[in-house]
């Protein structure tokens, strides 16, 4: 007798969890699927427009020389920011991993993908006229691409584009130096380096001894 009355007692306890299970009203909430049609605004489209203005996180491009290069459609000719050798050597490290394959290291367009059947090959830094060019134009045709040549927007940051500007600078001035350039002390040539060790594989680096570097010649 007892054993059929808590059989009941669970069945009902059974029954009354099933029935307040099924209270749907806070589980399927008004809502629309993304895209679709809502015939609450007077468009039909559930999406709302960002308000007039929005500027997503880190899309500010107030400063538009540093994004363009360009002042108006001319581009200009100064860095957006102080050159250091910091930025000097992330610039040389940035070029060399993305514009020497086709440049070469110098900048004269001896690259190692042209030499290989690539197109066209570029032209050398060092000529007059990209001697001549302003800065915000070595932006501007990473930014943009020039003729055959792809863009790097996507590849190199705009800060990182500016640092490659600074380097190809200092590439031209490197090729194009005259003895007036040189600092008082040094020795013209200077001193080759001393290697310590094996020298430089390809894959490795050689070591430079940088204390012996020091030039005891006057330059004349
Ligand atoms: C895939 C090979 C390739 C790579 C990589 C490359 N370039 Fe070029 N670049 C070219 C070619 C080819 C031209 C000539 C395009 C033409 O005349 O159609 C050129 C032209 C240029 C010019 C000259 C535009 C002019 O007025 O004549 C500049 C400046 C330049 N590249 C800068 C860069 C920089 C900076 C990088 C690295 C971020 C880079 N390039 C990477 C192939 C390349």
């Amino acid at each position: 007798m007892l054993r059929l009355r808590q059989i009941s007692l669970v069945c009902a306890l059974a029954v009354i969890a099933l029935l307040t299970g099924c209270r749907l009203d806070m589980h399927v909430q008004p809502r629309q699927n993304p895209l679709s049609r809502s015939d609450f605004f007077a468009d039909q489209r559930s999406e709302r427009p960002p308000v007039e203005g929005t500027v997503a996180r880190g899309q500010l491009h107030d400063d538009t020389y540093f994004y363009t290069g360009r002042i108006g459609s001319t581009p200009g000719d100064y860095m957006p920011f102080p050159v250091t050798k910091e930025v000097l050597e992330r610039g040389r490290e940035r070029y060399n991993i993305y514009c020497a394959p086709c440049h070469s290291r110098v900048g004269d367009g001896n690259g190692f993908i042209p030499s290989r059947g690539f197109a066209r090959k570029p032209p050398s830094f060092h000529d007059q006229r990209l001697q001549k060019a302003q800065l915000g134009y070595f932006y501007d045709v990473m930014t943009n691409g020039f003729g055959i040549m792809p863009d790097y927007a996507s590849q190199i940051s705009p800060q990182d584009r500016w640092k490659i500007v600074a380097y190809i600078r200092a590439l031209q001035l490197s090729q194009n130096a005259t003895r007036a350039d040189v600092p008082a002390g040094q020795a013209v040539p200077s001193q080759p380096p001393l290697f310590h060790g094996q020298p430089g594989s390809g894959a490795t680096l050689p070591i430079i001894d940088t204390k012996t570097s020091s030039n005891s010649e006057e330059h004349k």
